[in-house]
């Protein structure tokens, strides 16, 4: 839940992320300068330590920069202000050490907020996502490597922006969605794994673990 500590984790391991700077309480101040360089604009201005596209603005401009950061602050005391790309959006399923098939985020209109996350109807999931066998493997490749850099275990979801054919791993999920109709269980099914065994599957990962 700390995506300023995640995405120094995955550029050490070179996991491609996209570039940001962090404003912090209680002042939220931050380098203007440094942001124009090394961010750019457009920028996304989030809270570092949410889950639910709260606090989200994209900002274009210097200008409205400094209202983006304090609404972000209103959630967190340490906000976000990464370099915004237009892409696809995909999201990717690990199990164990097996990721599964990559599933396509469209939201109907605009970015994946809130509304289009929680409106039954709002967005369309496209499962197997219509990718290259080699975009897929790529992508496979990076979640499986994020899964591991990030320390976590039995399962979670890891999100993509796929721009102009290059990767950006945007955060992961690490309590993922389990009801049936979430979409780590699609693409598990995707993947020929039933719900039932994918639950059985995972709670077995957690048992062997207890005896470490
Ligand atoms: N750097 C970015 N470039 C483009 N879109 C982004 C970027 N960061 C976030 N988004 C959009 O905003 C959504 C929510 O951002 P995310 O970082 O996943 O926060 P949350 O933890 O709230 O899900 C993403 O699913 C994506 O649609
Ligand atoms: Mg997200």
């Amino acid at each position: 839940m700390d995506k300023d500590v995640s995405k120094r984790l995955l550029r050490d391991g070179q996991v491609p992320t996209l570039p940001w700077r962090l404003a912090s309480a209680p002042s939220f101040a931050y380098e203007a300068d440094m942001i124009e360089d090394f961010v750019g604009y457009p920028c996304i201005v989030k809270p570092s330590k949410q889950g639910s596209s709260v606090g989200l603005t994209v900002v274009e401009q210097p200008s409205a920069l400094e209202a983006a950061v304090l609404q972000a602050g209103r959630f967190d005391d340490e906000v976000m202000i990464e370099r915004f790309v237009r892409g696809r959006e995909l999201t990717i399923g690990v199990m164990g050490d097996q990721a599964f098939p990559p599933v396509e985020i469209r939201p109907k209109k605009g970015l994946y907020d809130y509304e289009s996350k929680y409106t039954p109807g709002m967005t369309e999931y496209l499962c197997p996502a219509p990718l290259d066998e080699e975009t897929v493997a790529q992508v496979q490749a990076y979640a499986l490597r994020a899964f591991r850099l990030l320390k976590l275990r039995g399962y979670g979801r890891i999100d993509f922006i796929l721009a102009k054919e290059q990767l950006f791993c945007l955060e992961a999920n690490t309590l993922p969605g389990m009801t049936a109709t979430s979409l780590l269980p699609k693409a598990a099914a995707a993947a020929g794994i039933p719900f039932g065994e994918l639950c059985e599957r995972i709670a077995q990962f957690a048992g062997i673990q207890q005896h470490h």
